[in-house]
């Protein structure tokens, strides 16, 4: 069965995936647009108050280093640039929308904290080795686990249960999720993302995120941007472990790697474990903005 046969599947077997909110396709569609007006962007978005709100937020978190306050969607959209702000919009909107009673817990623990240092990792990353992407990495690493959050609002219960026993992270998690329901929180990632009609780069590098998928990471539209949130992901996860005894740097998974090395062949293995170390302990050690 082909990927989007099987992404369309797990949308049905989901059931009610929540729609899209106007701001977010309106902004959407005009962002299409290279000689949009920004401030008809602006007020797209601002029609919704409190998306405008975080979309500052994050605009103005350390992670971005703003050298001023950006008070104005508008000045965010000259100084991040149109697509930036189209991606930030995207990310918050998707947690917007999975915020349930449900789902509370979840966010109000690490969950977001932990999205937003894979994202952050992400892009810092790409940057650093100089890895040519199609501009997805923030939200990619952003939404990689929001799967968990479409599970947990449909399954609540079951998963609670499920997510609790497998320790919430990981391999563990995945297969017994794909035990109890044929799918995991990766294919519910890419279904929502399908679902609402994101490119496809960043649906694939949300089913992709954990190794050993069915589908081969060299076989993503965008193979490279894949491997950098499979490795985000896997170094971001051993990051948010700090308190516990030192551990030895994950070396990262082989098949991102491989991807990674076809554009950086002078990486060794130390050198790799070396660098994602570093990366995680940088971006841990800066605070996410309040979701
Ligand atoms: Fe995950
Ligand atoms: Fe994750």
């Amino acid at each position: 069965m082909s990927t989007s046969a099987r992404l369309e599947q797990i949308i049905e077997r989901v059931g009610d995936l929540p729609a899209m909110p106007k701001a977010v396709s309106r902004a959407l569609t005009l962002t299409d647009d290279p000689d949009v007006d920004l401030s008809e962007v602006a007020d797209a978005i601002q029609t919704d108050p409190a998306l405008s709100a975080k979309i500052l937020r994050i605009s103005n978190s350390p992670y971005y280093g703003m050298r001023q306050y950006v008070g104005t969607l508008k000045l965010a959209l000259v100084v991040l640039g149109v697509r930036e702000i189209r991606n930030i919009v995207l990310g918050v909107a998707v947690f917007d929308a999975l915020h349930t009673r449900k789902t509370e817990s979840m966010l109000a623990g690490d969950f977001w904290k932990h999205s937003f240092e894979v994202a952050a990792f992400s892009k810092k990353f790409g940057e650093h080795l100089k890895l040519t992407v199609h501009g997805e990495d923030f939200v990619t690493g952003l939404l990689h686990d929001i799967g968990k959050l479409v599970l947990m609002r449909q399954f609540e219960a079951e998963y609670a249960t499920l997510y609790a026993e497998a320790g919430g992270w990981g391999e563990t998690l995945c297969a017994a999720e794909d035990e109890a329901f044929g799918f995991t929180h990766a294919d519910a990632a890419a279904a929502l993302a399908t679902y609402w009609n994101f490119p496809r780069t960043l649906v694939d590098g949300l089913l992709l995120h954990h190794p050993k998928g069915a589908v081969p990471l060299r076989d993503a539209i965008d193979p490279v941007l894949a491997a950098i949130v499979r490795l985000a992901n896997g170094a971001a996860r051993e990051g948010s472990r700090r308190g516990e005894p030192a551990r030895p740097a994950p070396a990262g998974d082989p098949e991102a790697w491989d991807i990674i090395s076809g554009q950086i062949p002078e990486l060794d293995e130390p050198a790799r474990a070396g660098l994602l170390a570093r990366f995680a302990d940088a971006i841990a050690s800066m605070p996410a903005p309040r979701l």
